[in-house]
């Protein structure tokens, strides 16, 4: 018999201890990252707030930004742009992987994205190496052969040719390029830069702790990175902006609405695109895509999307806004990202592309001052229990 220690064998006893379910209002680390006032309905990346980055900055500017904790100076953007444009590039045997599986019946892109980007680490001859430069190096590459690999999924999924990189665009123009096949004009490509900046870091959000969890350990920063992609992939995170999009289309017109939603909230339903753990108040990056959203649907006659997310967003503040449930991120980026032509289930890709940016910079920010991530469990099974022999159980 295993005889456990009193300390191993339980935390406390049910009861005995308080926890909070899914780590609520729990503090994990300090970052000087990005900071959101959930109350106050503000996002601030080091300093910055959210609206003056959408308006002023590019995602390039805000990379560094998140991964050294200033803005730079002209010559340190010119020279961490190019870095970003020298890396576009994936090895023959990347885009394989996304030829042979992209297009997979029941493969949904996020699932390719997580595959790929944990086999480029096997074409990083310095994958292993714990050392600041391999740290910073490997974040910059990562984050520019996200979009490479993301827009090579798309592209797969709706059966055309894969667009290789340019180096001569800017990280948002180029991505647009690589999903579209044109270089894009100049609201478009400011809107996929908007769009990058504002997916760019969000504090302890699940994606950016389960990279955090792994870099803990000291696995290496590809590690990290695929655990986030895992994380963001799930309906709750970042597959909320595909869904937002499912839920307009099988509304199919403003007139259902109301009927809709009554229906929805008769059954309990959750509506995607709505509520965080964070903001009881109106997320300042749903405002931001809310304002673009106008421009582009008109660009695109797509305005039908934004009337019937507009009428969905008024019922449910009316009803909901009391209970601190407001229209997130992902509310109008679903009608902003179809608009400009991504398809539905390309969305949360375009999140990883953009969120990339805050696994690496706070993958860094971990490395730098480390502790390993161990939290408890309070142990709610049994305390003793009989081993019956196999043969006997019943
Ligand atoms: C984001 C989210 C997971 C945060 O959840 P959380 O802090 O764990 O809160 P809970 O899921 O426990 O919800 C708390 C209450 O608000 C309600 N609620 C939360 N989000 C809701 C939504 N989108 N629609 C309707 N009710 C919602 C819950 O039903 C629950 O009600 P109850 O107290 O009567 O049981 C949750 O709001 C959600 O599932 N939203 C939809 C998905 C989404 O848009 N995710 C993207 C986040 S950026």
């Amino acid at each position: 018999m295993t005889t456990y220690s009193e300390e191993f064998k339980l935390v406390a006893r049910p009861g005995e201890i308080s926890f909070s379910k899914g780590l609520d209002g729990v503090v994990a680390a300090e970052s000087t990252k990005s900071y959101v006032d959930g109350l106050g309905g503000r996002l601030v990346y080091h300093g910055h707030p959210i609206e003056e980055l959408a308006e002023e900055s590019t995602f390039e500017e805000v990379f560094f930004l998140l991964l050294y904790d200033r803005l730079p100076t002209a010559a340190e953007l010119a020279r961490f742009t190019g870095q970003l444009q020298q890396h576009r590039e994936i090895p023959e045997e990347i885009y394989a992987i996304v030829r042979d599986h992209a297009a997979r019946r029941g493969v949904h892109p996020m699932t390719v994205l997580r595959t790929a980007i944990s086999a480029l680490a096997v074409f990083d001859e310095h994958a292993e190496e714990d050392t600041p430069e391999t740290h910073q190096a490997q974040a910059v590459q990562i984050t520019s052969k996200m979009a490479t690999v993301a827009a090579a999924i798309g592209r797969v999924r709706s059966g055309q040719a894969i667009v290789h990189p340019r180096s001569d665009l800017s990280h948002a123009a180029n991505y647009f390029y690589m999903m579209m096949g044109r270089v894009p004009d100049a609201f478009e490509a400011r809107l996929t830069d908007v769009l990058l900046i504002l997916h760019a870091d969000h504090e302890s959000n699940a994606s950016t702790f389960a990279a955090l969890v792994v870099k803990s350990t000291l696995a290496d920063t590809y590690s990290a990175v695929v655990a986030g992609i895992a994380a963001l992939k799930g309906p709750l995170h970042g597959g909320a902006n595909e869904q937002v999009m499912k839920m307009l289309e099988s509304i199919g017109s403003p007139e259902r609405v109301a009927a809709w939603l009554d229906e929805a909230m008769a059954q309990k339903k959750k509506i995607m695109g709505f509520g965080h753990r964070v903001y009881k108040t109106m997320d300042p990056r749903a405002t931001i895509l809310r304002g673009y959203a106008r421009e582009v649907t008109r660009r695109a006659g797509t305005e039908r999307w934004l009337v019937m997310a507009e009428q969905i967003e008024k019922t449910m503040v009316e009803k909901f806004a009391q209970k601190g449930i407001w229209p997130n991120v992902d509310f109008f980026s679903g009608v902003v990202m179809a608009s400009l032509g991504i398809d539905p289930s390309m969305f949360t890709p375009l999140f990883a592309v953009g969120r990339s940016a805050g696994w690496v910079a706070h993958a860094w920010e971990q490395r730098q001052d480390n502790r390993l991530f161990r939290p408890r469990f309070v142990y709610v099974g049994p305390e003793s229990e009989p081993y019956i022999p196999l043969a006997e159980r019943k």
